[in-house]
């Protein structure tokens, strides 16, 4: 395969500033071998100190979310400049905790995009079905729509550029996807980014898997032809479990 491929942990609410940079002062000599890219996406408020324990490790620190204005009367926001400015390279958009429980939707997410493209940080948008959804035989309709909307806009050559697919049903819940359904909707993600961008330019975007990903099951999905790595929620928050996903 010729993209790289990348780790991310996805802290959500956990860790405050100091055992974040515990974490990290602790994880970094453990992985400095990896060919992965490894990304870790604290919260907020451990963002700078975070940026500072991992300067000149193999390690690359990013957030959860932001604001889709550049500034503004947005008590409580947080934008993409005050991102850059902490030494954030990358953003989570459209997780779906971010969609059900926070009411976002793919215009708003949209919007997230085009504003993490425009301040130059790595956008990570994540797309995924409810059980409800698969059950209705609709996850490929899903996928097409998220991605189509949640993509309005955005230049042809879009680089920078990282897709989750993270099936709800899979989050937290212990039960991964099996290795050909997550290679199936990969792969249809795939098809849809090369309607909307080239199949060559489609070819690089690396699409990653989310969703109960284990230092068990690490493997077998990576060996699927598109499946470029992995966003990792729970896993991510142990130093032996997240470090055995890295090297896996
Ligand atoms: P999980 O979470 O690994 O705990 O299932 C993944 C995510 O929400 O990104």
């Amino acid at each position: 395969m010729d993209r790289e491929t990348y780790i991310i942990g996805n802290w959500k609410m956990f860790k405050t500033s100091t055992e974040s940079v515990q974490f990290i002062e602790k994880i970094a000599p453990l992985i400095s071998d990896s060919p992965s890219h490894v990304y870790l996406s604290v919260p907020f408020p451990s963002l700078h100190s975070s940026v500072i324990a991992a300067k000149k490790h193999h390690l690359v620190i990013g957030a959860q979310n932001m604001h889709d204005q550049t500034e503004g009367a947005f008590t409580g926001e947080v934008s993409a400049l005050m991102l850059k400015d902490v030494g954030a390279k990358f953003v989570l958009i459209g997780h779906s905790e971010r969609r059900q429980l926070f009411q976002e939707d793919d215009q708003l997410i949209n919007r997230k995009v085009l504003q993490g493209l425009k301040h130059d940080l790595k956008v990570v948008l994540c797309i995924g079905e409810t059980l409800k959804d698969r059950k209705q035989n609709k996850t490929k309709e899903i996928i097409r729509d998220q991605l189509k909307k949640g993509l309005n806009g955005v230049p042809k050559d879009i680089t920078n550029f990282i897709v989750a697919y993270e099936p709800v049903w899979a989050i937290g819940s212990g039960h991964a996807a099996t290795k050909e359904i997550a290679q199936d909707v990969h792969a249809y993600c795939r098809e849809v980014l090369s309607e909307q961008f080239s199949k060559n330019h489609a070819k690089k975007i690396p699409i990653l898997y989310g969703g109960s990903v284990k230092p068990e099951n690490i493997s077998e999905l990576m060996t699927q032809e598109d499946i470029d790595g992995a966003l990792v929620g729970g896993a991510s928050l142990h130093v032996e479990s997240f470090e055995k996903i890295i090297n896996f």
